[in-house]
């Protein structure tokens, strides 16, 4: 692994592979040690930052929480000078988020292991992991070859999207996305469509994303009912897409404008067990890192 984990091709073949298997191997294994994790969270979160925190606490490590609102930001502290004050104080790893994508180029010196918990609407390297994690243990492989996975939503503002179908795509799986014009990541190498009438055959997989309403532009006005209406995954639409389809949500879910009331508990949902998995990945990940 790279010193900072920051993009999801930071992670190479072999730490894949390495990764996954501790990852299935040590997952009620306690450690205890003498690290400090610092967990540096400036936008919402509540599966990243506490399966973090949970990570941590598991591996015996020490937790401190920088404290955005009553911090020197608010004095007017830039981010970077923010990050630089914060390493001068030796934590053994920073885990951080931001509303704004990361400039690689700030780490090149930055002397404390970064993880990156999202950025902007950049990358969501560890919810790629624990993604892809969930859908090879559902399937009993090692890849996702001839797997075919739906991505319904805002894939153009999806930091979970942009990490998750890099990873997806590096394993063999063929992604297909759906969503409005205005939502669609349109670079993308896969084949994409505007309405559920165009979707065609049987999925394997399909990952529901909610609408990242904090990052679009101020003309684009996506109306939540008539979304639902469109884009919504129904119970009806979900057995659509096939016999065997899994159900998957990196969360938040937007309960009736993504995804239907109660769906999430269909017995094809791999939602909590995403947000399990997550606890796994993340503690592997600390662990390599705090080299414990
Ligand atoms: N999937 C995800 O990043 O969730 P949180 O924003 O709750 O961390």
């Amino acid at each position: 692994m790279l010193k900072h984990f920051l993009n999801i091709n930071d992670v190479s073949d072999s730490d894949l592979g390495r990764l996954f298997f501790t990852a299935r191997s040590n997952k009620n294994l306690p450690l205890s040690n003498n690290c400090v994790v610092m967990t540096c969270f400036f936008e919402p979160s509540t599966r990243t930052r506490m399966s973090f925190e949970m990570a941590a606490l598991r591996l015996g490590a020490r937790l401190i929480n920088f404290d955005v609102l009553c911090s020197s930001m608010k004095k007017g502290e830039t981010w970077e000078e923010s990050m630089h004050t914060l390493a001068a104080l030796s934590p053994d790893i920073i885990i951080g988020r931001t509303s704004f994508n990361l400039e690689t180029n700030f780490f090149a010196h930055f002397p404390i292991s970064y993880i990156n918990g999202g950025d902007g609407s950049n990358e969501h390297p560890t919810q790629a992991l624990l993604d892809a994690f969930t859908l090879l243990e559902h399937f009993k492989t090692d890849d996702l070859s001839r797997r075919r996975i739906l991505i319904i939503g805002d894939s153009k503002h999806s930091r979970v999207a942009h990490s998750s179908i890099k990873l997806f795509r590096r394993l063999g799986a063929n992604v297909t996305l759906l969503a409005p014009r205005e939502l669609l990541d349109i670079d993308c190498p896969f084949e994409h469509f505007n309405s559920f009438k165009e979707v065609e055959g049987q999925f394997d997989a399909v990952m529901v994303l909610r609408i990242q309403k904090e990052r679009l532009d101020r003309e684009c006005k996506i109306d939540d009912t008539e979304y639902f209406y469109h884009y919504g995954l129904s119970l009806e639409r979900f057995l659509n897409l096939g016999k065997k389809c899994v159900l998957m949500h990196p969360g938040p879910m937007n309960i009736g404008i993504d995804i239907e009331t109660g769906l999430y508990e269909h017995p094809r949902s791999l939602i909590r067990r995403q947000v399990q998995n997550g606890l796994s990945i993340r503690t592997e990940l600390l662990r390599h890192y705090l080299q414990i």
